[in-house]
């Protein structure tokens, strides 16, 4: 069935937005809403609240306060799990190895920036559609009166 997930191209992969919006399209997804956006530090530390306190995170947020991304809201058959297995591993090295094909393969520059993100499960996609596209209506809408 038909679902959405939320896309984001990093400030790494910023200059190839355009081939990586028609790979998109290509891939089957409908582009519902798109922003371009650049958080500050607070709001990068507010969309990855589940990785505060890792050892990662000052440098996650840093990276992604970094510079303009753009978000997408995409849409198609099974677009979670879709978007997860095309983006490929979080680790742009290991995904060299492992998954050549993928987009972090291709566009990822290292362990960190990764050039993409994909939303994990249907309800980190409410929630981050949800961050960025506050209008967007995500429940099923209800039919009649
Ligand atoms: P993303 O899928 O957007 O979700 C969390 C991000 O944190 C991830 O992509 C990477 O950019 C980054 N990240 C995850 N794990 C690590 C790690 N072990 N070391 C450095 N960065 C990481």
């Amino acid at each position: 069935y038909v679902e959405r997930t939320l896309a984001i191209i990093k400030p790494d992969a910023l200059h190839k937005a355009d081939e990586i919006e028609d790979i998109i399209l290509r891939s089957g997804f409908a582009v519902l809403q798109k922003r371009r956006v650049h958080l500050t530090p607070e709001q990068a530390s507010d969309f990855y609240a589940e990785h505060y306190g890792k050892l990662f995170f000052p440098s996650l947020v840093a990276y992604m306060s970094s510079g303009p991304i753009i978000t997408l809201m995409i849409a198609r058959d099974q677009a979670i799990s879709y978007w997860r297995e095309l983006i490929g591993p979080t680790n742009t090295l290991k995904a060299r190895q492992t998954h050549p094909e993928c987009l972090r393969a291709i566009y990822g520059t290292d362990d960190q920036r990764n050039a993409l993100h994909g939303s994990d499960s249907f309800s980190s996609a409410q929630r981050e559609i949800r961050f960025f596209f506050p209008d967007s209506i995500v429940e099923p809408v209800a039919t009649g009166q």
